[in-house]
């Protein structure tokens, strides 16, 4: 009896010298994950400097308007927006085979294609999800809905707006609808970037703040302020429905 209690002692005093055992070597394991997981972080933040994405592009705004005559200085857009801006599986692809935004060299109105450098496809994917982190909280999320299709009012007043009262595709390149053709047509000019497939490319919320400030995300550019107090074309409703209609270019 005495010798079945001691032994039934020893079994306890076993289970809490393991129990204690496999609680520290867990809690040093996440201690150790935490330690990699920060690693990681600054790992994938020093990439963008190592593969020299910052020779061409800024990651910090509100970026600051630059005199004329030394625009020759920003080689690429600001991303500090990148995040609110691109969607990241179009990033993901994009950056694996590059294709022109634009029909001039960025920042000039020089006519020309940029031949962007490529990334292998696990550089891309990681340095797709680190863009998503650069952002403006003062860009709202939920501003335009996210319609699988737009709804037909909205597309009938954004059509009217993007290519009669504001002609958006004076600058930006899309393919639209006309009555007079059966097949959509391609127009639109050079000096913007390109909408088509802009809504694979871009974030609805991002079109709308965009429209309302653009001054505040591309200072040098030549994006017209349409809903500005002096030239007050566009309120609040005709800049969702066109970020809408944008978002339907796919
Ligand atoms: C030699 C300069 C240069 C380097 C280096 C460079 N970029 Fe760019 N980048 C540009 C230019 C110029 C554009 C505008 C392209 C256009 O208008 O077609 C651009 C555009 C972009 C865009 C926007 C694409 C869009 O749809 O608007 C992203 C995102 C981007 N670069 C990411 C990167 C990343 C990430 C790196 C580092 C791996 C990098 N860039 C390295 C010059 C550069
Ligand atoms: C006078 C030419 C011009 C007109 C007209 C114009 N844009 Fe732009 N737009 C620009 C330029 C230039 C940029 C920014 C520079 C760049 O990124 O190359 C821009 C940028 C944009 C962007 C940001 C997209 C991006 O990829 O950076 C959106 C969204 C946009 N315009 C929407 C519109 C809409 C909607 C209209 C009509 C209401 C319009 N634009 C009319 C020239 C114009």
């Amino acid at each position: 009896m005495n010798f079945n209690k001691q032994f039934f002692l020893f079994i306890i005093l076993i289970s809490i010298i393991c129990i204690t055992e496999n609680k520290t070597v867990s809690e040093s394991r996440t201690f150790e994950q935490k330690k990699v997981e920060r690693t990681e972080k600054k790992i994938q933040e020093n990439l963008l400097f190592t593969l020299g994405c910052n020779s061409c592009h800024a990651f910090e705004g509100p970026s600051k308007k630059i005199p004329l005559n030394a625009r020759k200085r920003i080689k690429g857009p600001n991303l500090w927006i990148a995040g609110n801006k691109y969607q990241k599986k179009y990033l993901e692809t994009w950056l694996q085979k590059p294709t022109p935004i634009r029909g001039v060299i960025w920042g000039t109105m020089r006519k020309g294609t940029f031949h962007h450098p490529s990334l292998s496809s696990q550089k891309a994917k990681i340095v797709s999800s680190l863009l998503q982190n650069y952002k403006d909280l003062q860009i709202k999320t939920g501003t335009v809905p996210k319609w699988k299709k737009i709804p037909r009012r909205i597309l009938r007043k954004a059509r009217i707006l993007f290519q009669k009262k504001t002609p958006c595709y004076s600058c930006h390149k899309v393919y639209i609808r006309k009555t007079v053709y059966r097949t959509p047509i391609k127009v639109g000019g050079e000096s913007g970037p390109s909408f088509i497939n802009a809504g694979k490319r871009l974030k609805g919320d991002f079109i709308y703040f965009f429209l309302k400030n653009p001054k505040r995300y591309n200072p040098n550019g030549r994006m017209p302020v349409f809903g500005d107090k002096a030239f007050h074309v566009l309120n609040e409703t005709d800049m969702v429905a066109l970020s809408a209609y944008i978002m339907s270019f796919r």
